[in-house]
């Protein structure tokens, strides 16, 4: 590349593809997932319902949601050798990096792996969908010393994983939390996780290596990463009266506070609007305000001094946490409900490919001989 050409550092503000599947108005903090807005989703629907509408385009009839839970519980097991390789992790292993392994060894027992045809990537999308969740239900229980719970034909993704990670059946009602959590963390656009897999789709690559480099990358601290910083946050300042001085201070000493901010919502992410809300009506069910009290004192404080509003991880961490969730397993939650727009994504990429390659200026050294290494100081 040329010299003196614009760049766009972190592709900021460039546009790559198009993309039938999110809208998102950063400015009037809207997002819609195939035209339906999120906050009518969240309240309305199910997360089997929008995995559906994501795939197909259109929300299930009764027929269609009947037949992708059938497909989703036909596929929740997982392979005998998985849960070997998971029992033989160091029992300090990184959550993220379980996953992404776990996944990658998903690739090697599925039959059709290597096979890029729409159909086969149809059936491997909803095998990923169904299997994630019981990888990090597994790892959590084997790491913990307990046998893995297998899955439950009569529940929900949701209330299924609940069951798969503690052992008992959820409440209706926490089921229906967690179900919301896993609608709203469903999609979201060209999100650098989603680039990536697009990324590794566009050198016609197959789909268990695009969701193993959207797994490394949702794995960072700018992405999904930050939700279990919230809440390390949110312990360290333990009291709703250190609030204020803990983010005084923070931000005093240049430090990035997780949970805010975003490089495309300029006022509240709608779905911090619908986490606030399942934060504080735990916290009140349980009578343990603490951490939504902190929370509100941390985002007025962050708005008032730096400007900036909560996304998604910012409530999602003390929802989380008020639902019995070890905060390391915040980001594998995020990537087993994410699955579902990755998986979307990736189908669009490989029906109108392109691959993808930009560009970069060159800032090295001019071109110079070659020098022997005996003739070198
Ligand atoms: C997700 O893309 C998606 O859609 C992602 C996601 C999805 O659903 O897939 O929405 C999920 O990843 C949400 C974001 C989670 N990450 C965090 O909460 C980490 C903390 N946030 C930031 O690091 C930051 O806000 C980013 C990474 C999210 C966005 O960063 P940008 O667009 O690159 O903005 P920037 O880093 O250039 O910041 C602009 C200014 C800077 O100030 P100056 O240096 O110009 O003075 O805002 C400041 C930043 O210092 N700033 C922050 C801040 N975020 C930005 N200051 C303090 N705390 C923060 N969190």
């Amino acid at each position: 590349m040329m010299a003196d050409q614009v760049i766009h550092k972190g592709l900021e503000g460039v546009v790559v593809s198009t993309n039938a599947l999110t809208y998102i108005d950063g400015h009037a903090g809207k997002l819609m997932y195939r035209g339906y807005l999120i906050g009518d989703l969240a309240e309305q629907s199910t997360y089997e319902e929008v995995v559906w509408l994501l795939l197909h385009g259109e929300l299930p009839n009764q027929r269609e949601l009947a037949a992708l839970k059938a497909e989703l519980v036909a596929n929740r097991t997982i392979p005998e050798h998985l849960l070997t390789l998971l029992k033989l992790l160091p029992a300090d292993t990184n959550a993220m990096a379980a996953l992404r392994t776990a996944v990658s060894m998903l690739a090697l027992s599925d039959l059709e792996s290597e096979d890029n045809s729409e159909a086969a990537n149809r059936r491997k999308a909803l095998r990923l969908v169904a299997k994630m969740a019981t990888v990090v239900a597994a790892f959590e229980r084997i790491r913990n010393g307990k046998e893995p719970v297998l899955p439950r034909p009569d529940l929900s993704h949701a209330a299924n994983f609940l069951y798969m990670l503690n052992g008992e059946v959820p409440k209706e009602t926490m089921a229906r939390v967690f179900d919301v959590c896993l609608i709203l963390h469903a999609d979201h656009e060209m999100n650098a996780s989603t680039f990536a897999a697009r990324v590794t789709a566009s050198t016609l690559s197959d789909i268990y290596s695009a969701v193993t480099a959207a797994i490394g990358t949702l794995k960072g601290p700018l992405h999904g990463g930050a939700n279990t910083k919230v809440m390390e946050m949110l312990l360290e300042i333990q009291d709703p009266d250190n609030a204020e001085h803990w983010i005084k201070e923070a931000l005093a000493n240049k430090q990035r506070i997780m949970g805010f901010g975003h490089r495309v919502y300029k006022t509240e992410d709608p779905r911090a609007t619908v986490l606030r809300r399942l934060s504080r009506e735990l916290g009140e069910k349980q009578d343990s305000t603490r951490w939504y009290k902190i929370s509100r004192t941390v985002e007025q404080e962050v708005l008032a001094q730096k400007g900036l509003y909560p996304n998604v991880d910012f409530y999602s961490a003390s929802t989380y946490y008020l639902m019995g969730i070890r905060t390391d397993l915040y980001t594998p939650i995020f990537a087993l409900a994410r699955i579902a727009g990755w998986v979307a994504n990736l189908l669009e990429q490989y029906a109108d490919n392109r691959l993808i390659r930009p560009d970069s200026e060159y800032i090295g050294p001019k071109e110079r001989p070659y020098v022997p290494v005996n003739q070198r100081n």
